[in-house]
């Protein structure tokens, strides 16, 4: 089969390669996904299961990737609740390899079903966004009806999502972001925007939580805006700083059959838009995920027409 690989760390997304490599085979409680679309986080070759396995063990040539929307090719033993010819989606093992693929082996537990009338470009951009937005927001961050969010990168992939979901779910929503980003951030839902680059972040009122994604010293600088009471849940590791009357949580999002069929009734219902940018295909996907300009919304692979 087709697959992108990586090996060299230090190389980014430029080392990324286009090469042919045996399919796989599934598993005890797997199923091979024969892959119509994948999704990938440049965050990711960054993290240590990208290169080395569960013992440490060097597992390049890997191929990345982590979103999956296709259809069930093969069962693994005693694999339950999936069968052969059902569309799916979901969140790939983050230490095996990837969907970046013509075929990837999942534990099936990791998946959810993908209704018929859900596009496989759609569903590939649903998993990592959609589950981490939910996760912090209701799992880590015990959000409730009434609080305020401030989601910094609110026009991006995962900010988004956290944007909607905590707009649906009755928040007041500060997004932040780059100066460029204000229209789309408040497209998405938020009531007021904070330009990184420009405002004084220091100039918003107390909130009840802060869900940051960008980290350093915008995550650092975050911690004096929350409430007493108040949480900052973090995704871009841990935090460096803590509210003096909260709770600070850093988290890796996991893979949640029932969060993603949430996610993906939501999109069905029109009350949840993917922030979808380019789309590729495998052979282009290399060059997709090098781009010479900056790009809105996610770069999804449509590994089949
Ligand atoms: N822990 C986890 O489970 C988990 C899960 C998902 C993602 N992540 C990580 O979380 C991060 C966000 O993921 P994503 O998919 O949402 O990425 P994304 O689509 O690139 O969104 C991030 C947004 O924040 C903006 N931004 C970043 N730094 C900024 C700064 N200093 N000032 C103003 N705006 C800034 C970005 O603008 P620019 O594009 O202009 O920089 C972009 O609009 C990534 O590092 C990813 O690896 C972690």
């Amino acid at each position: 089969m087709k697959a992108i690989v990586v090996t060299d760390e230090a190389a980014g997304t430029a080392g990324m390669k286009l090469v042919e490599r045996a399919e796989p085979d599934a598993a005890g409680n797997d199923v091979v996904v024969q892959v119509h679309a994948s999704g990938f986080t440049p965050g990711e070759l960054t993290w240590p299961g990208t290169w080395t396995d569960r013992l440490g063990r060097d597992r390049t040539p890997s191929i990345p990737g982590h979103e999956v929307a296709g259809v069930v090719s093969a069962l693994g033993y005693g694999t339950r609740g999936l069968s052969v010819g059902q569309r799916v989606f979901g969140l790939a093992d983050w230490t095996r390899d990837g969907t970046l693929a013509e075929y990837v082996a999942v534990e099936a537990r990791n998946l959810a079903p993908l209704p018929g009338d859900v596009d496989f470009t759609v569903g590939a951009s649903l998993p990592i966004s959609g589950l981490t937005a939910w996760q912090g927001l209701f799992v880590h961050g015990r959000f409730q009806a009434g609080q305020s969010v401030l989601v910094h990168g609110a026009a991006g992939g995962v900010g988004s999502m956290v944007t909607q979901l905590a707009r649906e779910a009755g928040a007041y929503v500060i997004g932040t972001g780059r100066a460029a980003d204000r229209q789309t951030a408040l497209d998405f839902g938020a009531q007021e925007f904070v330009d990184l680059d420009n405002d004084s972040l220091e100039d918003v009122d107390g909130v009840d939580l802060v869900f940051d994604v960008i980290g350093g010293d915008i995550g650092k600088r975050s911690v004096g805006l929350i409430r007493a009471g108040g949480m900052l849940v973090t995704i871009a590791g841990p935090p460096e700083a803590q509210p003096a009357v909260g709770l600070a949580v850093d988290f890796v999002v996991e893979a949640d059959r029932a969060q993603l069929s949430e996610v993906v009734q939501r999109v069905r219902d029109g009350e949840l838009r993917t922030n979808i940018g380019n789309v590729s295909t495998l052979d282009n996907a290399v060059a997709a995920f090098n781009p010479t300009e900056r790009l809105k919304g996610k770069t999804i692979i449509r590994v089949r027409p």
